[in-house]
């Protein structure tokens, strides 16, 4: 597959970042048995895989705005602008699980058209540009096909210490329970998106995400052939936190989900 020179600088940005978080989740391990713990080091990680990806997006396209988790932002020209998470999956790395990831998006004009997700560990590379097609390693994604509920594998987050709303995402799972195949929670938004346009799960729905946790997702998710709303079924999903995406037919279905477990504005969002 011949590469656009925007995903190019995209995608070789990842690779250094990535490449610097493989390096520190295998001193992680080590970590784990000290007594301070390894958190200060992952933060550590995190910061640095965040400066490698700023360097090299803003070597290559030095006017284009920045939005990274870590705090750096940079206005820009106010027509582009790069939304990054360095480590999605964070607290994964933290206890060595190898699910996490580089998510790295570019809006133009406050459209999402490009996305890249790269898991170091499992060396899954996912790039998608508008009108371009959404592929793994090279290889073509599509989301999958599979409409009857009671087949599908539905991937969500789950509210923890100081995040999420408790009662709704509980009234949620109740809806689902007794009529799809299995619910996954892996723990990394943008790999979540990314294996629905993988097809590895038929749906995903989240509330309370940052735009980076999603925006390159999205991307991929969209030229997989999948559908991407908010919980009230509109495109304000960078505003509201929430998105729902599936193909067609399950993306339906998990908005009705969302709807009678008390809708979108179920509870208080934190
Ligand atoms: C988190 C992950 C997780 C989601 C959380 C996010 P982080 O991002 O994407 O799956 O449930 O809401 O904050 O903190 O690991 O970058
Ligand atoms: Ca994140
Ligand atoms: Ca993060």
């Amino acid at each position: 597959m011949a590469r656009s020179a925007l995903l190019n600088v995209m995608v070789a940005a990842a690779d250094k970042a990535g490449r610097s978080l493989a390096r520190d989740f295998g001193e992680v391990e080590n970590l784990q048995v000290s007594r301070k713990g390894p958190a200060d080091f992952v933060s550590k990680a995190d910061m640095r895989a965040e400066e490698i990806v700023y360097r090299e997006l803003s070597k290559a396209r030095p006017s284009y705005g920045f939005l990274g988790e870590e705090g750096t932002e940079e206005k820009g020209d106010g027509t582009h602008r790069w939304i990054v998470d360095p480590l999605d999956g964070t607290t994964n790395f933290l206890h060595g699980i190898p699910i996490f990831a580089v998510s790295i998006a570019l809006e133009r004009q406050g459209e999402l058209i490009a996305g890249v997700v790269y898991n170091p560990v499992m060396d899954e590379l996912y790039v998608a540009e508008k009108g371009q097609g959404a592929f793994v390693n090279d290889r073509r994604l599509r989301v999958s096909a599979r409409t009857d509920l009671a087949d599908c594998l539905i991937g969500t987050g789950l509210p923890f210490l100081g995040h999420g709303n408790q009662v709704r995402t509980l009234s949620e799972l109740q809806q689902l329970f007794g009529s799809i195949a299995g619910i996954r929670r892996p723990g990394a938004a943008a790999l979540d998106l990314a294996w629905v346009a993988a097809g590895r799960y038929d749906g995903f729905w989240e509330h309370s995400l940052k735009p980076w946790d999603m925006a390159a997702g999205i991307v991929l998710v969209r030229e997989a052939g999948g559908f991407v709303s908010d919980a009230a079924g509109r495109d304000k999903f960078l505003d509201t936190g929430s998105v729902v995406v599936g193909n067609e037919i399950v993306h339906r279905q998990l908005l009705k989900m969302i709807s009678a477990a008390g809708g979108p504005k179920a509870g208080p969002r934190s």
